[in-house]
């Protein structure tokens, strides 16, 4: 499966969710998921996201390991939308683009 990293926490572009043939992105506040249990490694997602978000489980740096079982709970969580259509970005998505470590602020 593809995961949904760190550097889409406060920017959230939605440009991947407008070519997953599965529509398998959910919506939180703040972030985005994969459901992993849907998702068919297509792997056309990765270059749309301007951040470098979405990572091949297989290719997930240590740091960004937990996001797996992030992707997989988030997916469950039933405040959690479906969304195959772009909008638009956060309003301080420049400002938060190159910050790493912004886990803490994640909204669910
Ligand atoms: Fe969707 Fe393909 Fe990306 Fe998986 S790899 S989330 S199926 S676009
Ligand atoms: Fe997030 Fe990148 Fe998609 S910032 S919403 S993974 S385009």
């Amino acid at each position: 499966t593809f995961v949904v990293t760190e550097a889409c926490i406060q920017c959230k572009y939605t440009d991947c969710v407008t070519v997953c043939p599965m529509d398998c992105f959910l919506e939180g506040p703040n972030f985005l998921v994969i459901n992993p249990d849907e998702c068919i490694d297509c792997s056309i997602c990765v270059p749309e996201c301007p951040v470098g978000a979405i990572v091949a489980d297989t290719d997930l740096a240590p740091a960004q390991m937990h996001f797996l079982e992030l992707n997989r709970d988030l997916s469950r969580n039933r405040q959690w939308t479906r969304i195959s259509h772009a909008k638009a970005p956060l309003p301080e998505h420049e400002k938060w683009a190159g910050v790493t470590d912004k886990l803490g602020l994640l909204q669910r």
